[in-house]
């Protein structure tokens, strides 16, 4: 971005420009980030690949079927929805601009457009949260490597949700999944150490569209379901009556974790793009394709519970319950329950990925730590808590603070990264791009020559300046 012109404030905020301000002093006291090492996205397709690798994952396959089912189908999805295109859309927008002006880590991003801001503490909530949702993701990551080697063995043995319950019973009461969480997070390891950007651009060409197919496979497959009907109508027919507070407070997290907004993972992938990408374009097909997948998911699940009698409120167990049910009827689903957990596990992979980036790019870039030192030190950590996460559902389950607060480490750190960490972040994020920057230059970052997408940019920042810091600030407050 070095060609743009300074703004107003052009002294204090030059877009991804070194000037001669009063405070290049304490400017260049910041450790300057090598971006000839940091490579960037070969291609536009790559960049698409790899936000829709971080955005698709878990999330949207295991995590929004649960919320979903949990918070009553229907009217959780409309709550989601509205999110995702009223705040969604808009915060990942800024975290592209954030990132793509200045190529810099979370830390390092909002001292460098604003120096001594104290914005710089998004820093702290995003490698915060970054590491409790790596160490919970991990179990579930887990969990999807285990199912894909038992899909070569008794999971056809078993019929009838009952039966299905037992079965991931078992398997999480015991020490398979620390064990899993452990493997999953060293193949995490292998790829992340290689550099994020080879790695991640070309495996996310391949997966993420396989994925879809896959989905929509198993979708059509869900509609011939006799409970197919019952379960369309949970998640499509919205009883308004069901929203509450805990229903929006829900939904505003899902969307932000699926998007994976709100902790710095957009803006460090944002850091490696090339200053001709489009922004509010690649922000919007990010969104698009995220929700889609979404949705597929919910139409994938959702007959299948009601066909096969499971509770939707199942939570964290319901897609584990419910797969292994329709791929033992479905024709051919020896071959493709294999082929599913498998992607489901690349999906979570690419995922996992850009979550470790946020610090391994902070250590690297703003603290002069090797990529492996940083690697070891991210996932290591990440591994302590994984195993505690994995052990919730065993050993640990059941634990009481003070003899009555159940405490339930996975269940804490899913709940405090996605409905309150997150949610957070994206207020200071839209507070910062909104308020703190100069609009002129941001709205010229974001715009594309010739777009028709431009004229989205005012829209947007009304967005960031006023509509998402009061809503999620209000939304906050009455969960309160
Ligand atoms: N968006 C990812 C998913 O839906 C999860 C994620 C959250 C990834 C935060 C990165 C950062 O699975």
């Amino acid at each position: 971005m070095g060609k743009e012109e300074p703004g107003p404030q052009g002294s204090e905020f030059t877009i991804g420009k070194e000037n001669n301000s009063p405070t290049e002093s304490r400017f260049t006291r910041m450790k300057k980030s090598d971006n000839s090492q940091s490579q960037l996205f070969a291609t536009r397709l790559g960049v698409i690949a790899a936000t829709v690798g971080s955005a698709v994952g878990l999330g949207n396959i295991w995590r929004f079927p649960y919320e979903a089912g949990v918070h009553g189908g229907g009217a959780f999805m409309i709550v989601y929805l509205v999110f995702i295109f009223l705040l969604g859309i808009p915060v990942l927008t800024a975290e592209f601009v954030l990132g793509r002006s200045t190529h810099r880590s979370v830390f390092g991003a909002f001292g460098f457009l604003k120096p001594g801001t104290r914005f710089k503490g998004i820093g702290l909530i995003g490698v915060v949260a970054s590491l409790m949702i790596l160490s919970f993701y991990s179990v579930v990551a887990g969990w999807t490597l285990e199912y894909f080697i038992r899909s070569f063995g008794d999971l056809f043995s078993k019929n009838g949700s009952d039966d299905f319950h037992r079965m991931f019973g078992e398997f999480t009461e015991g020490w398979r999944p620390i064990l899993w969480t452990v493997v999953f997070l060293l193949i995490n390891m292998l790829v992340i150490v290689r550099g994020v950007q080879k790695g991640v651009e070309r495996a996310s060409n391949i997966i993420t569209p396989l994925l879809f197919v896959l989905i929509l496979i198993f979708c059509v497959n869900s509609l011939t379901l006799s409970g197919a009907r019952e379960g369309l109508e949970f998640l499509f027919r919205p009883d308004f009556s069901e929203i509450s507070p805990s229903v929006v407070i829900g939904a505003m997290g899902q969307a932000f974790f699926s998007l994976s907004l709100g902790l710095g993972c957009m803006l460090t992938y944002a850091s490696y793009f090339k200053d001709d990408t489009p922004l509010i374009r690649s922000a919007t097909v990010t969104a698009g394709l995220d929700v889609m997948a979404a949705i597929l998911s919910g139409i994938l699940i959702f007959p299948a519970v009601f066909t096969y009698g499971f509770s939707p409120e199942a939570g964290p167990a319901l897609v584990f319950e419910v797969l292994p049910a329709i791929f033992a009827q479905m024709p051919g689903g020896k071959i493709f329950a294999p082929l599913f957990f498998f992607m489901l596990f690349l999906a979570s992979l690419s995922s996992t990925i850009s979550m470790s980036e946020i610090m391994v790019s902070w250590l690297t870039r703003e603290r002069g730590v090797s990529r492996r030192s940083a690697c070891w030190l991210t996932i290591g950590i990440a591994m302590f808590f994984g195993v505690l996460c994995a052990l919730s559902f065993s050993y640990m389950s059941g634990l009481k603070i003070a003899g009555t607060i159940e405490f339930n480490i996975f269940n804490i750190f899913d709940y405090t990264s996605s409905n309150i960490l997150l949610p957070f972040g994206g207020m200071l994020i839209s507070i910062f791009t909104g308020w703190q920057l100069d609009r002129n230059i941001v709205k010229k970052t974001m715009n594309e020559p010739k777009s028709w997408f431009n004229r989205f940019a005012p829209f947007v920042i009304f967005i960031l300046k006023y509509v998402a810091p009061v809503m999620i600030f209000v939304i906050f407050v009455s969960n309160v």
